[in-house]
């Protein structure tokens, strides 16, 4: 039997019905496999899904059994009290018969869910929350999850990669992070292999901005509260996701029939970081003659302030940016950096983090690019530098798989950046830009392997790239001086 995929199911169940009896299971008891037997035709398992996509690197993130599709996140939030308060309504649709799903939610209390509009079970084990439909969800069928939940929202502390998520500041929050972040606002399938499109609606007490991605929606207030309204519309991995409250310097104009919104604290005089957010669409429009075209609907950036951010993140269509960048003058360094993650991690992103080397390797080589074109040294003097003066440290950790707790090293950044010079010097600038845009192009909106981006490189210069990459990627001790191949 087929049955098409986004075909929304009733909430009587189409093969189910009495079937499952898991009405009345408890949900501290985990359901063992159910065969629908009185079912016509074949018999179908529903099973639990898994409770990660098994992401070597992070086991847990994410879940099995189902491919969201949008997610609709309503929250209030007021920095008087810290309370965080709202529903999130998910498109999905199951990949196996699933007697129950997982989601990602790290603390925060579930007061509801349903299911197809239907009351679901809940329970919850750690940062895991387990749905169990009143009926299971059959494989290629679509289905609606609603979760109205509430709490003091607490971020995520990694021994490796630091923290992140929500984080309550002196008149707002920052939500933040990577690899991990979103899960500490909305319950969601935590990983980027599951990309999804997002509508937020985040209310405030007036006086307060709120920036998430993409396009700016709308804005009301109704009794002392403003709700702002975010569409990303274009396929976005959940660490990508931000929402940013507080008071902030807008500036609202459009470039290339696109919205253009920046928002810099006012805890900072104007200054370095608005003239050099400023020149977000100029260092977009750079970027684009050499990746192709800037992926998403609308441009932008957030200049923050908060000792405990000391980064710039890549966050869809509006990055985040710490003030500390733009301390000692104008930087768009940063904002190369953080644009042409828009092209390598966001339109093309991981399908695991081990690959990681893909986001920054690329976006370190942006800013080198950059800097050619800006009149400062050339992409190869920064080749140079980097391979004359990088430490020990750099050349004993394989960037294409640097372990967790080296996921954000200086080899993954630098060396990162001094392979994709390595094949540009192995296969002429002519390839080089051919693959570069090629690999956008192709995997726009979509997931990436490391084997993939070797593939097409081979592809497109006709030649062996295997021994090149190997050593750069995997070697674990400096590579011989790139020569053309
Ligand atoms: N990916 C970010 C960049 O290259 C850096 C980063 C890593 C980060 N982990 C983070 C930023 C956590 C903020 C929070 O620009
Ligand atoms: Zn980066």
């Amino acid at each position: 039997m087929t049955l098409s995929r986004r075909v929304l199911r009733g909430g009587t169940g189409l093969l189910v019905t009495g079937a499952l009896g898991l009405g009345g299971c408890s949900s501290a008891v985990e359901p063992a496999p159910i065969s629908a037997a009185s079912s016509p035709g074949a018999a179908r398992q529903f099973a639990p899904g898994a409770p990660g996509v098994g992401d070597t690197y992070f086991p847990t993130y994410g879940n099995g059994g189902y491919d969201v599709d949008q997610y609709t996140v309503k929250v209030r939030y007021d920095p008087a009290t810290d309370r965080l308060s709202g529903t999130t309504t998910l498109r999905a649709a199951a990949t196996a018969d699933l007697s129950t799903f997982n989601l990602d939610l790290a603390g925060l209390t579930v007061r509801s869910v349903t299911v197809d509009g239907a009351p679901a079970k809940h329970s919850r084990k750690g940062d895991e929350l387990t749905v169990t439909p009143a009926s299971g969800l059959i494989a290629g069928n679509g289905f609606v999850a609603e979760i109205a939940y509430e709490g003091e929202p607490e971020p995520l502390r990694n021994e490796a990669t630091g923290v992140g998520g929500f984080l309550h500041t002196d008149d707002g929050a920052i939500a933040l992070g990577q690899p991990e972040s979103a899960s500490t606002w909305f319950p969601v399938n935590d990983h980027p292999s599951d990309k999804a499109s997002y509508d937020f609606e985040i209310t405030v007490p007036d006086g307060l901005t709120a920036v998430s991605n993409g396009v700016l929606a709308g804005r009301n207030s109704v009794g002392g509260w403003t709700t702002w309204k975010w569409a990303e519309r274009s396929p976005m991995a959940s660490y990508l996701s931000t929402v940013v409250i507080g008071k902030f310097r807008l500036t609202e104009g459009e470039h290339k029939g696109r919205p253009v919104f920046h928002a810099v604290t006012t805890e900072l005089p104007e200054g370095a970081a608005d003239r050099s957010i400023a020149e977000t669409v100029e260092v977009a429009d750079y970027l684009e003659s050499v990746f192709g075209p800037y992926p998403f609907e609308a441009y932008g950036g957030v200049v923050i302030s908060d000792d405990r951010i000391r980064y710039a993140l890549e966050t869809q269509s509006r990055p985040v940016y710490s003030a500390g960048f733009f301390r000692a003058g104008s930087n768009t360094e940063v904002v190369a950096h953080e644009l042409a993650h828009q092209w390598f991690g966001n339109s093309v992103s991981l399908a695991r983090w081990q690959d990681i080397w893909l986001n920054e390797g690329l976006a370190t080589y942006a800013e080198w690019l950059w800097t050619e074109h800006d009149g400062g040294r050339s992409a190869q003097r920064s080749f140079d530098a980097r391979y004359a003066g990088s430490s020990g440290q750099v050349w004993r950790t394989p960037p294409g798989r640097p372990g967790v707790e080296n996921l954000f090293s200086e080899s993954v950044y630098q060396r990162g950046a001094m392979t994709v010079h390595a094949l540009r010097v192995a296969v002429g600038d002519k390839a080089f830009f051919q693959i570069l845009k090629a690999w956008t192009a192709q995997k726009r909106n979509d997931n990436a392997t490391t084997a993939e981006f070797v593939a097409l490189a081979e592809r497109i210069s006709k030649k062996q790239l295997d021994k090149l990459f190997d050593a750069w990627l995997h070697g674990t001790e400096r590579p011989a001086r790139p020569e053309p191949l």
